[in-house]
């Protein structure tokens, strides 16, 4: 999550049992960036990811990145917001897995065809540049678009969204908004808190940040807020908080051990319901 993830969220969750990742450009520069990847090799040898904004980074430090990524030989790269064809032959170079994220077919094909081993599908409602498919439609399309694994993105803050995702053929769960709420994340108390007090219906929907839509904390844009796409406008998501109507389900700031227990738990209890 730009600016909020970082690289203690990343140990927590290698350390739960669950791949945490971070864009890199969370890192001010690549010298910082080096500096985390030290740091997380340093305290984990479980696997981890890195999230590389490929048409929002400028293309010198993409490149940095990028050959960070394959210096340190971080195991899953997160690849969206642009075209992953110059990533994809690199990472499998070094036995890297890259998925590719995307809101439709469209760039779910472009990607199948630059090689990437899996698709991020973000369905509406998610945190960031949610789409505007039902997971209902979105994952079960995208598999048989591709014919490659799906990753669930967007809504799932609990065990039993969880399970609902893999009903309907994700292999994997993408999961921002809960870990906005995470004692180890680099969001303000404020903004936790106020993901835990909030409820689907405050949440918007709009294009009015940054010129392409994305769901907000709707107390948090002010009124008349015109897209800004100068180079500073990055600082509005300081001011203007993103998360997804995934906050219906957060209750409490937690520790990332303890979500993803949560998670576990109430998995296993969805599914004993079931059978
Ligand atoms: C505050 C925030 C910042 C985000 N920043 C990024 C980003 O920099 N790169 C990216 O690929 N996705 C970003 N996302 C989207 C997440 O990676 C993920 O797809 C989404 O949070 C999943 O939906 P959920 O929030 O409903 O769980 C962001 C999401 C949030 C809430």
């Amino acid at each position: 999550m730009f600016l909020i993830s970082n690289k203690e969220m990343v140990v927590a969750c290698a350390e739960a049992g669950i791949l945490g990742s971070m864009p890199t450009l969370n890192a001010r520069t690549p010298e910082k960036l080096r500096a985390d990847l030290e740091w997380i090799r340093r305290k984990t040898d479980r696997p981890f990811a890195m999230n590389v904004t490929l048409a929002l980074s400028d293309p010198e430090r993409r490149e940095a990145d990028i050959a960070l990524l394959e210096e340190f030989e971080v195991p899953v790269w997160l690849t969206s917001y642009g075209d992953p064809t110059a990533a994809v032959p690199r990472a499998h170079a070094i036995g890297a897995v890259v998925m590719h994220d995307v809101i439709g077919a469209r760039h779910a094909k472009k990607a199948a065809s630059a090689g990437v081993d899996a698709i991020i599908g973000v369905s509406a409602g998610a945190g960031g540049h949610g789409g505007t498919t039902s997971p209902y439609v979105l994952i079960p399309h995208l598999h048989e678009l591709t014919g490659l694994p799906i990753v669930a993105a967007g809504c799932i803050s609990s065990g039993r969204q969880l399970v609902a995702s893999l009903a309907l053929g994700a292999e994997l769960a993408y999961v921002g908004t809960r870990f906005i709420a995470s004692t180890e994340c680099g969001a303000s108390d404020a903004y936790k808190d106020l993901v835990v007090a909030s409820g689907v219906e405050d949440i918007v929907y709009t294009n009015a940040v940054s010129g392409v839509h994305a769901n907000f904390l709707k107390s948090t844009v002010p009124d008349g807020t015109t897209p800004d796409r100068s180079p500073g406008a990055a600082k509005r998501w300081v001011d203007i908080w993103s998360a997804g109507q995934g906050v219906e389900q957060v209750t409490s700031v937690a520790s990332i051990e303890q979500i993803v227990e949560d998670f576990v738990r109430e998995a296993h209890d969805t599914l004993a319901a079931l059978t």
